[in-house]
């Protein structure tokens, strides 16, 4: 903890004042899952359903994040964890203001998800894993980045030379290979629509 520092206490105004103005409920939803998994797809998809139904969203997504407020952090372990160390601490700021904030990012590890959880709290934190294997990421290679990777061309991939730890009790898990876009979409719709009513 830092010295000198004095955070405002409950005077002022809080999440609940926030929310009834808003007249909704605060989430995190977190899908994790690899490069090319369709994180962000689905997320953009849930998103503008979440928007069209009135709702107040914001979408943290890795490569935005890691072109401004991350912008110094690369792919090694210890950078991964200040990314999303960072981007929790972000994500808890819009929820607390009431905010449906769907955050998309690999989130590789155990240790950093559990971390992210920590930070934003377990009540608010909506863990969905986005299930789509390595073979079938690098069979559709959106970004052309497995090729480079399995080229010997980027360093620390995740699933390849750098670790990917599936969630162990995901409140949803999305699978990709067998069902389109619109039913992923539609799927993690109606379950968030289920924690916050
Ligand atoms: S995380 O591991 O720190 O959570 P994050 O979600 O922010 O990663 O960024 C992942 C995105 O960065 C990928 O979708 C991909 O476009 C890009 N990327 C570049 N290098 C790598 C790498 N070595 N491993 C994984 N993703 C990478």
């Amino acid at each position: 903890m830092a010295a000198n520092i004095h955070p405002l206490g409950n005077s002022t105004l809080g999440r609940k004042d926030k929310e009834s103005l808003l007249k909704q409920k605060g989430v995190v939803v977190w899908l994790t899952g690899l490069s090319g998994s369709g994180k962000s797809t689905i997320a953009q998809g849930v998103e503008q359903m979440l928007h069209n139904k009135g709702a107040i969203t914001k979408l943290l997504d890795g490569d935005n994040l890691r072109t401004g407020l991350n912008s110094n952090l690369g792919f090694s372990a210890k950078d991964r964890e200040e990314n999303i160390r960072r981007v929790a601490e972000v994500a808890k700021l819009f929820m607390e203001n009431g905010v449906i904030t769907i955050c998309s990012f690999v989130s590789p590890t155990i240790k950093i998800r559990t971390n992210a959880k920590r930070i934003i709290g377990d009540v608010d934190f909506m863990e969905v894993y986005v299930n789509t294997s390595f073979e079938e990421c690098a069979k559709r290679d959106v970004k052309g980045l497995y090729k480079k990777a399995l080229a010997g061309e980027i360093k620390n991939f995740t699933g390849l030379d750098a670790p990917f730890e599936s969630p162990s009790h995901p409140n949803l898990i999305i699978d990709t290979t067998n069902q389109s876009i619109d039913e992923s979409v539609d799927k993690l719709f109606n379950s968030i629509l289920e924690r916050i009513n």
